[in-house]
């Protein structure tokens, strides 16, 4: 059994349920805006961190709208990235022509959203690619992506709920915060 090293108790909270949820409405109002209206879009949910994220994401979108969801994988189980990033899962529609909205969880480096951004680039010749993010970490970052819609900007912390996790867990917290050093 794995004994956690940090407690929930411990956490200190930086955005609450509602702010995300008022923020994710924000948002998705920018996206209704800017996609077509009447063309639908492809939502691509990275896995597993921005779940909850694309999952509230998508309830406000007004466009007609294929739902997939890859996984990728750059953390393993430490608080800093491998500096490496593994699909693990990466099963994608025909992306030619449509209009493609990918969400992550974090842009943190930026290699993450690199890799998937170059890679739907490579393979497809979508009319429309954007990148929206909940949390945007720009002073983290080491490759230069351009992220069109972010929730929150936040400085170097490792951030923890509302689907980012710690070792595996957290991920299941309505609201986001960090462990005090
Ligand atoms: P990047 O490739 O360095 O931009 O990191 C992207 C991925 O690392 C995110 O999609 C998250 O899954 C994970 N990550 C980055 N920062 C944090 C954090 O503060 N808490 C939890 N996961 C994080």
């Amino acid at each position: 059994m794995i004994v956690l090293d940090r407690k929930k108790e411990d956490l200190v909270e930086l955005f609450s349920e509602e702010a995300i949820q008022k923020r994710i409405a924000e948002i998705a109002k920018q996206i209704n805006a800017d996609y077509p209206s009447d063309e639908p879009m492809c939502v691509i949910c990275v896995l597993k961190g921005a779940v909850l994220f694309a999952c509230d994401l998508i309830k406000h979108i007004d466009k007609e709208t294929h739902f997939e969801f890859i996984k990728l994988e750059s953390y393993g189980n430490s608080q800093s990235s491998s500096g490496e990033v593994k699909s693990v899962s990466m099963a994608l529609p025909n992306l030619n022509s449509k209009n493609v909205l990918v969400v992550e969880d974090i842009v943190d480096t930026g290699l993450t959203a690199k890799f998937l951004l170059d890679y739907i680039q490579m393979h497809f010749q979508p009319k429309m690619l954007k990148l929206v993010a909940l949390l945007n970490k720009k002073c983290a970052r080491v490759h230069d992506i351009k992220v069109d819609y972010y929730g929150f900007e936040i400085d170097n912390k490792f951030v923890v709920g509302y689907g980012l996790d710690y070792m595996g867990y957290y991920r299941n917290l309505p609201y986001i915060g960090y462990f005090p050093q």
